[in-house]
């Protein structure tokens, strides 16, 4: 394998209680494009961090290339303290970087560059931080959902983009198309520890399947072994003997390591009484108008939304505006 970018090993954090990352591992080579995938909160975010050097694990070691670039694009991007979206990108370039860059990103993410931070939309101010990332072109990427609130076109750009570019991408979205096309690897997080798939995202759901259930097998194995040798500590006769004392240790390390074992999670039933339905109509809207300075953004709305209704809002990103 190529020599490390990057390279977490043995990395642990908690927050107080039991431990989010327990041993978790990142290996990021050159050019790879690996996604990174969990359930909400096993700890993508917090890995990632990381590995941006945001914060700093408990324990275990964190290696980044000497004189590799690193860009991170956080989940909750912060613009503060700039002037325009264009002062913001600019500032992510270092000396040597193509300044054309940054008004060429700002304005296939649908942006000016002239727009005041203190005013943008929460997908505003993603495709303005995401326009600061991509435009070093670093060595390493490592992006916190790219694709939230980008609409189809957006996506699909920034995917010809990520393709064509020359850095190693570490990807979390929970756009499955997107990490199809993008992705060469998967490093899943699961229960604090990583493991890795040298295939696209398209092979992740079949393989975590089979990882998961091999694990219920081995579970299923050892209770049947505790049960047999349960019976025989109640109803063996010799059970007290001294040399049976050895099966007597490895029926409670049994006891112990099944006490201490993290399941899988997902397999809680739930039971909740629902209230009383109050009445069918939920919303009823007639003529709705809203504009901020003078721009309508929506005018003559209505609408009447039932119980039970499932209803999707779709529209394109806010287009580009000058002040
Ligand atoms: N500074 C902190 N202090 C205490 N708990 C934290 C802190 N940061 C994160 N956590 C907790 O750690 C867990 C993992 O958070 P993290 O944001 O890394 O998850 P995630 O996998 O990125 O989730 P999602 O898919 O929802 O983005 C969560 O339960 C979160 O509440
Ligand atoms: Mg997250």
């Amino acid at each position: 394998m190529a020599p490390p970018l990057l390279h977490l090993r043995n990395i642990r954090l908690d927050h107080g209680g039991r431990p989010l990352l327990d041993g978790a591992e990142l290996f990021v080579a050159l050019g790879e494009r690996l996604c990174l995938v969990g359930r909400n909160g096993s700890g993508k975010s917090t890995l990632l961090k990381i590995a941006a050097g945001i914060i700093e694990a408990d324990k275990g070691e964190v290696f980044v290339h000497p004189g590799a670039t690193v860009r991170y694009l956080p989940q909750e991007p912060d613009l503060s303290g700039f002037s325009t979206t264009l002062a913001f990108v600019e500032a992510g370039l270092a000396p040597g970087d193509d300044p054309h860059r940054a008004r060429y990103l700002l304005e296939h993410l649908g942006l000016t560059g002239e727009e005041d931070p203190a005013n943008l939309s929460g997908g505003e101010a993603r495709r303005a931080a995401l326009a600061r990332v991509l435009a070093p072109e670093p060595d390493i990427l490592l992006l916190d959902e790219p694709t939230n609130h980008l609409d189809l076109p957006a996506i699909e750009w920034l995917e010809d983009e990520l393709k064509r570019g020359r850095s190693a991408l570490v990807l979390i979205s929970h756009d499955r198309r997107f990490l199809e096309n993008l992705s060469r690897a998967v490093v899943w997080l699961d229960r604090g520890i990583t493991r890795r798939l040298d295939r696209g995202f398209a092979a992740f759901e079949g393989w975590r399947d089979d990882v998961l259930a091999r694990e219920e097998e081995e579970r299923h194995k050892l209770d049947r072994k505790i049960v047999m040798e349960e019976d025989w500590l109640r109803y063996g006769v010799t059970a007290r003997r001294k040399r049976n004392e050895r099966r007597l240790r490895l029926l409670n390390e049994m006891r112990q390591s099944r006490r201490s074992e993290r399941r899988a999670e997902g397999t809680v039933k739930m039971a909740a009484s629902e209230s009383e339905a109050s009445g069918k109509l939920v919303i009823e809207a007639v003529g709705v108008m809203k504009s901020y300075d003078g721009r309508p953004i929506v005018a003559g709305f209505s609408t009447r939304i039932q119980r039970g209704d499932r209803v999707g809002i779709v529209g394109p990103t806010a287009p580009a505006r000058r002040r």
